[in-house]
């Protein structure tokens, strides 16, 4: 049978990613990934999701079991927007919708918001999985310049003045790939631009709360309700397999996602919300958050030493205040998926760059490193071994250049 003929026209904007067959060879045994964007397993609550396990059982024999409301998990709701309330964050609780992971959301929003041709701010780089959530749909993207303090708030107000956008898309805090933060000043004149030229943007946050060192900083959503949907996640400070995200989207757009999502999936995991209320409602979060980032800032250190002590000095780095990566841009004319290709040899993986550029053949001179997964001594070591690849990857670049 001839299965190709049988694809939706829409299959055809959602390349086979190249970064699973990456990410399979990273995930092997022996090989000492920083390719990865996941939490370190040994930094799990297992204890308190045992306790939990069996409170849930007691206390919801039949809510936590039976199918619920698509909207989400009454108890979950409520204490999330609770907690956004107490950051700083307004949100209604009707407005929180719980779905399945923040990926979820990311689909959802694509589906509602997204026709053919419809034009998407994004950041570069920004989130590769944000990008192929969307793609399914058929955006034109409108990619905007980025700087250490996040996206160039001219370039922002160039694409809004002349482009018909239909959203814009951010990850502020500690972005996934490059580690970078949004910072106060920028985040005013952003909420500023967005309120001017009344367009919705798309906050997605799953790091800020590992926040190793600075100022906590308030959300696009806290300076522009109106305008942000605000997309948050429990997977990287709970565990990412309970698949928990969350959305807080304003005046109907709240409504077209629960719509959305009951074609897709009813709602999430009855058990897993269950277990989040109880973990949030107890407390746990707080004192879970602290023994994660008492886990990564020792790794994030480990890595940026090692960076300063064996990377060419004609490289640039990133130096996250939080979350999971360094992003590394190289000099000119290196090809980062050529030192991909030796340093899986010498059992050393990272995800070069290029996968988060929405525009092709952008970003080839870098690469994104995560420090949340291997150990200190583990990174230590791999970034020597990447050092020598990233060496005779730029002596090579010379020599063709
Ligand atoms: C920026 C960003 N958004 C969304 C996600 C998806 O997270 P989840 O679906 O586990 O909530 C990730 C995961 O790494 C991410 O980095």
């Amino acid at each position: 049978m001839n299965y190709d003929a049988l694809l939706a026209a829409r299959t055809e904007n959602m390349k086979a990613s190249a970064i699973r067959e990456t990410l399979k060879v990273a995930s092997q045994p022996g090989i000492v990934s920083l390719a990865g964007g996941v939490p370190d397993p040994a930094g799990f609550p297992l204890e308190i999701i045992r306790e939990l396990s069996s409170r849930v059982v007691d206390k919801y024999p039949e809510a936590a079991f039976q199918y619920g409301p698509t909207e989400g998990f009454p108890p979950l709701r409520e204490v999330l927007s609770d907690r956004l309330r107490e950051s700083g964050t307004n949100v209604d609780r009707d407005e929180l919708l719980i779905f399945s992971g923040s990926q979820g959301v990311l689909d959802a929003l694509g589906k509602v918001l997204i026709s053919r041709g419809d034009k998407v701010v994004v950041e570069t780089p920004t989130y590769l999985g944000a990008l192929q959530a969307f793609n399914a749909y058929g955006p034109s993207y409108v990619c905007i310049d980025s700087d250490e303090n996040g996206p160039v708030a001219a370039s922002l107000a160039r694409a809004l003045e002349q482009n018909d956008v239909k959203f814009v898309y951010l990850v502020p805090t500690f972005q996934n790939p490059t580690g970078r933060t949004i910072s106060l000043e920028r985040r005013k004149e952003i909420a500023e631009l967005i309120r001017f030229h009344n367009v919705l943007l798309v906050e997605d946050d799953p790091y800020s709360r590992l926040r190793y060192e600075g100022a906590h900083l308030p959300t696009l959503k806290s300076m522009a309700p109106d305008h942000v949907v605000y997309v948050g996640s429990l997977s990287k400070v709970f565990a990412p397999g309970f698949r928990l995200g969350f959305a807080a989207a304003p005046g109907i757009l709240a409504r077209w996602l629960v719509i959305v999502k009951q074609g897709v999936d009813l709602h999430t995991s009855s058990f897993s919300q269950a277990l989040a209320a109880e973990y949030l409602a107890g407390g746990h979060l707080d004192t879970h958050v602290p023994r994660l980032i008492e886990r990564y800032k020792p790794k994030r250190d480990a890595m940026l030493k090692a960076l300063d002590l064996h990377f060419p000095s004609d490289f640039k780095w990133s130096r996250p205040e939080g979350g999971m990566f360094v992003w590394v841009e190289g000099t000119k004319g290196i090809d980062m998926d050529e030192v991909y290709k030796r340093s899986i040899v010498r059992s050393v993986a990272f995800l070069p760059g290029r996968y988060f550029f929405a525009r092709d053949g952008e970003g080839r001179e870098t690469m994104r490193l995560n420090f949340s997964k291997a150990d200190s001594d583990s990174i230590e070591q791999a970034i020597r071994i990447l050092s020598e690849e990233v060496d005779r990857g730029s002596r090579r670049s010379v020599l063709a250049g």
